[in-house]
């Protein structure tokens, strides 16, 4: 007997280079499933082009422009993933962003990206994984986890808890609770430990200051619920892991992003994919 044909699943991207508001302004409205994207933070992050150290004020200003893209642009039922880390120097950061969006979105869930952790198992001793970088401080302790909200425009989006369930570690819970329907799985919760892939070179492997993994974009996806014909935007690419992370669950149509025409290139070289045509030179 033949062995049955794999279904392929190919996802068609549409990556341009340039700003996103004035990509998105292009968009239809309500066309996209879900966004998940990671903004420059204004952390004096030192990017290839873009100058991440705005005026407090005029830096939020603009966010609040690009986010009312982003709710124009999102299905009334779709999801807005929105990562954002701080610096102990600059604490309120994500709060004050999300507080900005508050008369845009609702916020439905709030998750959090562990980078690293330490945990107890039962047998005792500590097990410590993941990677961060370390403070050498007397005042702050080492910042271990970024935040990732989940913003909607209605607050009742539903969504696929176990896409991205986990197992019961007390199977007797399974009988015992009736929601659990006899399967093995609850939901994940939102502490998410998803850990950046150990590099030897920066430059070699991963050419850029600030990207998050590719597993944190499929997970979202996963959450919202993987179904046909979903939309998925990041407009603000970099070198592509929502991308990546969009092709890894089968998602057909991802759109992105990225005013750098370096960054977009290494993009394209990643997913093997052709580059766009460029605005300009770099
Ligand atoms: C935090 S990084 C995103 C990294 C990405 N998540 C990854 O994993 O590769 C933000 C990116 O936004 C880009 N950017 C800044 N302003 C932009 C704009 N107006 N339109 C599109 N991209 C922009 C920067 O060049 C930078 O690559």
């Amino acid at each position: 007997m033949k062995p049955a044909a794999r279904k392929k699943s190919r996802t068609r991207f549409t990556l341009r280079h340039g700003d996103c508001i004035a990509g998105m302004a292009k968009l239809p409205a309500d066309s996209v499933n879900v966004v998940i994207t990671s903004p420059p933070y204004n952390l004096d992050i030192a990017y290839r082009s873009y100058r991440d150290n705005a005026p407090r004020e005029a830096y939020l200003e603009w966010c609040g422009n690009w986010a009312a893209e982003v709710q124009r642009v999102l299905k009334p039922n779709g999801s807005f993933f929105l990562n954002i880390g701080a610096m102990p120097v600059n604490p309120w950061l994500p709060h004050e962003l999300v507080l900005r969006l508050r008369s845009q979105f609702v916020l439905q869930n709030t998750l959090h990206w562990v980078k690293s952790i330490t945990v107890q198992p039962k047998d005792g001793g500590e097990i410590s994984a993941g990677h961060f970088k370390p403070l050498n401080s007397k005042r702050y302790i080492n910042d271990c986890h970024e935040y990732i909200f989940h913003l909607t425009r209605n607050g009742d989006t539903p969504l696929d808890r176990l896409g991205v369930g986990v197992a019961y570690a007390d199977k007797s819970n399974i009988a015992r609770w009736g929601h659990t329907d006899g399967k093995d799985k609850r939901c994940r919760g939102n502490n998410w430990f998803i850990p950046y892939k150990t590099i030897a070179s920066r430059d070699g492997e991963r050419p850029h200051p600030a990207t998050f993994p590719a597993q944190l974009a499929e997970w979202c996806i996963r959450l919202h619920g993987l179904r046909d014909g979903l939309v998925v935007l990041d407009p603000f690419l970099g070198i592509g892991h929502a991308a990546e992370g969009a092709r890894a669950c089968g998602v057909k149509k991802f759109i992105g992003f990225e005013i750098d025409a370096g960054y977009l290139r290494e993009a394209c070289k990643r997913l093997g994919v052709p580059a766009p045509k460029m605005r300009c030179a770099d």
